[in-house]
């Protein structure tokens, strides 16, 4: 009997996902349970009972695994050094989540001798494939089985498959939407959300619901770039970013309502909350402002973009994201100081103040008051051959148009002038 190792979430389809790896794959199922802080509110089972289930439903191992912190300080915080937006907005939550329940499936065969690893995705989304490619990365040897893909059941009939093997699984009513959450935030697709039109209903939200009674002010530390301290309090990563997002999200701050492009050629509409990742990148992008000299900022802004791509597309563990975080790294040197943010409900965050010890600001430079430390005479010069090549061109080539239609008559090709 082959050994399969199953990522295991407790719900309906990975818990239907056990019963069928056995009867059609033959297999004996390990699950295993990766905790990258979704439970964070405690709306859903407990650890013990989503093991509980995995066992009845017939796996012969079931393993929970805390990676808040590996999920935190490797995965989040690597984000935001690259201040990764993917298209400008999605901080790649549930992107993020996937190489670290990789890392720990791959570890999980090794130690119970399994040649498969097996995950509950689709095949219209994106976290197969960042199951699939990042497996092959770290173990080109193991089989990837996706269940799901295969069986073609509907969600009714999953949950007559559950009855049938006895799997104990509350299905009470509909579910409404497909949700995925970790500490960097949460995803919620499906349902009214498929119409692009419709306005989310209100409901849907749980990080993101008006609680605050004013503003709301919170002062992160950095120190290469690295988020380490909240109201000078220094926290570990995983507390840190949940503190921040439950000050930032108690405002409303945090939501994203995007069509974005997947991996697979399909465009989806997608709601986010996550009040955590847009403060701190928000913070940390502003530090950079502040403190990275400028050829080094404007070629790190180019290969941000790029990174976000890698990772939504399932690409951590590749040759080119690695080299990209090796820049993102050393880009972070000098990244250390203060960043002052400031929320207002309904939904309004700001950075209100920076500092660093290392700014490259200087008033001194930068001041229209008397004490002004600059060399005006030295603008001159400068200015003078920074257009050099401008105004050659303009009096042998050019032909701009000035404001009143006329053109500045410079020289046409054939040289014979207008
Ligand atoms: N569209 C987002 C992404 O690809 C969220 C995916 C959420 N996954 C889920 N199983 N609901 O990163």
């Amino acid at each position: 009997m082959r050994r399969v190792v199953l990522a295991y979430s407790g719900g309906l389809d990975t818990s239907v996902a056990v019963r069928w790896l056995m009867e059609h794959r033959d297999a004996e199922v390990i699950a295993v349970a990766v905790d990258v802080g979704q439970r964070a509110d405690q709306s859903t089972d407990s650890w013990d009972a989503i093991r509980a289930r995995a066992l009845a439903a017939g796996a012969v191992e079931a393993i929970v695994v805390d990676a808040r912190r590996e999920m935190a300080e490797e995965f989040c915080f690597a984000a935001v050094r690259a201040n990764a937006r993917y298209e400008g907005k999605y901080p790649l939550v549930s992107a993020l989540s996937r190489p670290v329940i990789v890392r720990h499936l791959v570890k999980a065969a090794r130690e119970h001798g399994a040649d498969a690893v097996a995950h509950g995705c689709t095949g219209k989304g994106n976290d197969q494939v960042r199951f699939e490619v990042g497996t092959r990365a770290l173990a080109p040897d193991l089989d990837v089985i996706a269940p799901a893909r295969v069986w073609g059941l509907t969600r009714e009939e999953c949950v007559e498959y559950a009855a049938k093997w006895d799997i104990p699984i509350e299905v009470t009513k509909d579910k409404l939407y497909s949700i995925d959450e970790n500490l960097w935030g949460k995803s919620i697709e499906c349902g009214v959300l498929e119409d692009p039109w419709a306005s989310p209903p209100e409901d849907i939200y749980t990080l993101t619901k008006v609680t605050a009674t004013g503003p709301v002010e919170v002062v992160v530390g950095f120190e290469h770039g690295v988020p380490v301290s909240l109201d000078g309090v220094r926290l570990d990563g995983h507390d840190l970013i949940t503190r921040l997002g439950v000050a930032a999200g108690s405002t409303g701050f945090g939501r994203l309502d995007m069509v974005e492009n997947r991996r697979v050629g399909i465009k989806s509409r997608e709601i986010y909350e996550c009040p955590g990742a847009l403060a701190l990148v928000m913070a940390h992008a502003d530090l950079e402002d502040l403190t990275l000299e400028h050829d080094l900022h404007h070629e790190k802004a180019r290969l941000e973009p790029r990174w976000s791509e890698l990772v939504y597309d399932g690409m951590w563990f590749s040759p080119l994201k690695q080299a990209l975080d090796a820049f993102m790294v050393e880009s972070q040197r000098h990244v250390t100081g203060e960043v002052r943010l400031r929320f207002d409900a309904p939904g309004i965050g700001k950075v209100a103040g920076r500092q660093s010890p290392v700014a490259l600001y200087d008033r001194g430079l930068a001041t229209y008051d008397a004490g002004d430390t600059f060399r005006h005479e030295d603008a001159e010069g400068f200015v003078r051959l920074w257009g050099l090549g401008v105004a050659t061109w303009a009096a042998r080539q050019g032909g701009v148009q000035l404001a009143d239609g006329q053109d500045t008559g410079g020289v046409t090709a054939e040289g014979t002038g207008r």
